[in-house]
C-alpha cells in the first residue's frame, strides 16, 4: 500500500511574472518537494486585493503568468494540486471564523503589516489588517503540517500556529499546527544589489528573452571598489558571483573565475558575458515551456479548475467541522441557483 504522504501548502500572490529570485529561492525547492510531500500550491489572488484593489485588470493576466511560470519550472499538476484561492470560498469563510480568535491589537503588531502601511502611504484597510488571518485559513483548511516559505513569511506562520492552538484549546484538538519549512537558499540580490523586487526594476524574469537577459546582466552592479580590470576584485557580496554560485553547475569554472577576479586577471565584462551565457542556458528550457503554456490560457484555467475542485473537497470538510465545533451546527445542503 502506498504510504500516506505529509501534506504541505504554500503559495504566491499573483503579482506578475516570476523572476530568477523566485526560481532560486522557492520554485526549485517546490519542484523537489513534490517527490516527498502531497503538495498544494495556492494562487493567492484574494491576498492581492489587500494592497492592489485599485488595479482590477491585473489579477487575471498575472494569475496566468504565475501559473505558466510554475508549470514551466516543473510544478506538475499530475502530482500536485494547483488551486485558486478565490475559487474555494472556504478560505474566506474560515478566515472569518478565525478572526474571532485574534485581537485587533495582535494584528497591528504583525511586522509585515507595519511595513506595508509605511510603504503604501495609504490608510490601511481592514482587509490588509486581516491578511495573516486569511493566510492562516489557507494553511489550516488543508491541515498542512509544513509550509515552505521565506523568512519574510515567518510572522504570518507564527500567527497561523497561534490560531490553531487557540482553536484547539477552545474547541478541542482539531487543527494541525503547521511548521515553517525554511528554504536553504540565501536570497538572491537584485541586479543593482538591492533586494530583488519587481517594483525596483532589478529583476530578470523567467520570460525575458536571451537578449533582454544579456542586457540586464551587462548592466549589473559588481564591485564598486574596482576601477580597472587589473585591480584585485571582491567576490563576496558581488551579485555577479552570487548569481554564478546559484546558477552555474560548473563549480570548478566558477572557482577559477573567482581566483582570476581576486587577482585582477579578468575584467567585469568578461565575467558578465560568461554569466549571461550561464543564465541563458539555465533559462532556455523554462522559457520554451512557458511560451507553450502562455499561448494556451484555457489549459492553464483547466489545471486551476481541477486543482481548485480537488482542494475544495478537503477545504469544505475542514470548514464544516470547524464551524460545527464553533457552534454552527445547522448545515443545510443548499446549492446556489437551485431553488425548490
Ligand atoms: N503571503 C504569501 C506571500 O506573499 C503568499 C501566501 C498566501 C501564502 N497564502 C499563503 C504562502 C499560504 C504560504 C502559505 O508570499
Amino acid at each position: 500500500m502506498e504510504e500516506k504522504k505529509e501534506r504541505i501548502l504554500t503559495g504566491h500572490r499573483p503579482t506578475g511574472p516570476r523572476h530568477i529570485g523566485h526560481l532560486a529561492g522557492t520554485l526549485t525547492n517546490w519542484v523537489r518537494l513534490q517527490d516527498t510531500y502531497e503538495c498544494i500550491f495556492l494562487v493567492a489572488d484574494l491576498h492581492v486585493l489587500t494592497t492592489d484593489y485599485q488595479h482590477p485588470d491585473q489579477i487575471y493576466p498575472h494569475t496566468l503568468e504565475v501559473v505558466a511560470d510554475w508549470l514551466a519550472t516543473g510544478i506538475d499538476p499530475e502530482r500536485a494540486t494547483l488551486a485558486l484561492q478565490s475559487a474555494v470560498p472556504e478560505h474566506v469563510q474560515l478566515c472569518l471564523l478565525l478572526s474571532m480568535l485574534v485581537t485587533d491589537a495582535r494584528l497591528h503588531r504583525v511586522p509585515t503589516f507595519k511595513e506595508q502601511v509605511q510603504q503604501l502611504g495609504l490608510q490601511p484597510s481592514l482587509g490588509l489588517l486581516t491578511y495573516p488571518v486569511l493566510q492562516a485559513a489557507d494553511i489550516l483548511l488543508y491541515q498542512a503540517s509544513a509550509v515552505p516559505v521565506g523568512e519574510d513569511q515567518l510572522p504570518h506562520l507564527e500567527l497561523a500556529r497561534e490560531l490553531a492552538r487557540r482553536f484547539n484549546q477552545l474547541y478541542g484538538e482539531f487543527f494541525v499546527e503547521p511548521e515553517a519549512l525554511l528554504s536553504e537558499m540565501p536570497r538572491l540580490p537584485g541586479t543593482d544589489n538591492r533586494t530583488m523586487h519587481t517594483s525596483y526594476g532589478n529583476t530578470i524574469f523567467l520570460k525575458d528573452t536571451p537578449e533582454e537577459t544579456t542586457r540586464k546582466v551587462m548592466g549589473m552592479y559588481t564591485d564598486p571598489t574596482r576601477l580597472r580590470a587589473t585591480d584585485p576584485g571582491h567576490v563576496e557580496g558581488n551579485p555577479v558571483f552570487t548569481y554564478l554560485d546559484t546558477f552555474d553547475p560548473d563549480t570548478a569554472a566558477v572557482e577559477e573565475l573567482k581566483e582570476r577576479y581576486r587577482a585582477g586577471k579578468v575584467g567585469d565584462v568578461e565575467v558578465k558575458r560568461y554569466l549571461a551565457g550561464v543564465l541563458n542556458n539555465a533559462l532556455a528550457p523554462i522559457r520554451s515551456r512557458r511560451e507553450e503554456y502562455i499561448r494556451q490560457p484555457e489549459r492553464i484555467l483547466s489545471i486551476l479548475e481541477s486543482g481548485s475542485r480537488r482542494a475544495r473537497t478537503i477545504a469544505s470538510e475542514t470548514l464544516d467541522e470547524a464551524a460545527r465545533r464553533m457552534g454552527l451546527r445547522v448545515r443545510f445542503p443548499l446549492r446556489a441557483g437551485n431553488p425548490s
